[in-house]
């Protein structure tokens, strides 16, 4: 028995098991918001945790498949490394290289992305930001940065500027994004080239960095430049909050950290098993009452 929203729930032969596989895995918060979802729902589904070791990835995932799981989200380090042992990748794990979440749907094992598309939908509930409005401008090109590049170009994102420290690894992402994307610009730039004409033109900043989380500042950034009505999200939460969003404030530029991307892509994922919509607000009150 398990309790989700201070409601108790019975698993019975027919309860359908999701859950994630990641290492480490206990300070996932997403058993929390999506028992709770399923809790509130009364959908007879439950999320469990599974600490998977980098070695034991390919068994476990064959192992989830015998078992006849619905579905699992993947976290790190095996968002890139499970992508050899499923049948088929959706466009959204395709473009990003990335899997966050896998459908298990008549044998076959489907995976997908989540996280770009949870960004948009953050970017619109939390900053009342439509990726076709103008300029936007990401500061790094890891995995992250590709999931938010692709989903923003499929959400008629215009144009995009990357800067990277490392010049070379900008490079291959707008070689691999302008080909799939052809209909979004995508540029880039060095840490040194953030100068105030480029951040004048910049209507939204996004951090997928891991820059921030423990205290540090992005190098050569000066958010004075931007416009007063340009957006910042930094995909990086912290419970003390990051510099950049203090700076942000400080600007008075309206701005959100990841919590957002974080609920939305736990709803994305919940739909992709489920089929239905979660209970709203659901996931996002979980988490306030932390
Ligand atoms: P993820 O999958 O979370 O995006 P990643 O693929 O390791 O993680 O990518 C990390 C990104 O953060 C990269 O863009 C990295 O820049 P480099 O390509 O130059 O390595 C960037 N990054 C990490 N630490 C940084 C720092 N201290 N300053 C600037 N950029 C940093």
């Amino acid at each position: 028995m398990v309790w989700g929203s201070n409601v108790m729930k019975i698993i019975t032969g027919k309860t359908a098991v999701v859950g994630i596989i990641g290492h480490p895995v206990q300070h996932s918060f997403s058993p929390i918001m999506q028992n709770a979802a399923f809790s509130v729902a009364s959908a007879d589904y439950i999320y469990v945790p599974f600490n998977v070791m980098p070695e034991c990835l390919e068994q476990a995932v064959k192992g989830l498949k015998a078992l006849g799981v619905s579905g699992f989200n993947v976290t790190i380090p095996h968002k890139t490394a499970i992508i050899p042992f499923l049948d088929r990748l959706d466009e959204s794990a395709e473009a990003a290289g990335a899997v966050n979440t896998v459908l298990l749907s008549e044998g076959c094992m489907i995976g997908f992305n989540t996280d770009g598309d949870g960004l948009v939908d953050s970017l619109f509930n939390d900053l009342d930001f439509s990726p076709g409005e103008a300029q936007i401008l990401i500061l790094g090109a890891g995995g992250a940065s590709r999931g938010a590049i692709a989903a923003l170009s499929r959400a008629g994102a215009k144009k995009i500027v990357v800067c990277n420290r490392s010049i070379n690894n900008a490079e291959v992402v707008m070689s691999d994004m302008s080909k799939r994307y052809p209909q979004t610009i995508i540029d880039i730039v060095s840490q040194d080239g953030l100068t105030s004409q480029l951040l004048e033109n910049t209507a939204l900043l996004i951090n997928t960095t891991s820059v921030g989380m423990k205290g540090e500042v992005f190098d050569g950034l000066n958010l004075d430049y931007l416009p007063r009505n340009a957006k910042v999200y930094d995909m990086v939460y912290t419970n003390s909050g990051t510099p950049l969003l203090r700076s942000a404030s400080l600007s008075g530029l309206r701005a959100a950290n990841g919590i957002g991307m974080l609920i939305a892509q736990g709803e994305r994922a919940y739909r992709i098993w489920t089929g239905t919509n979660p209970p709203k607000d659901v996931m996002r009150h979980s988490l306030n009452s932390l």
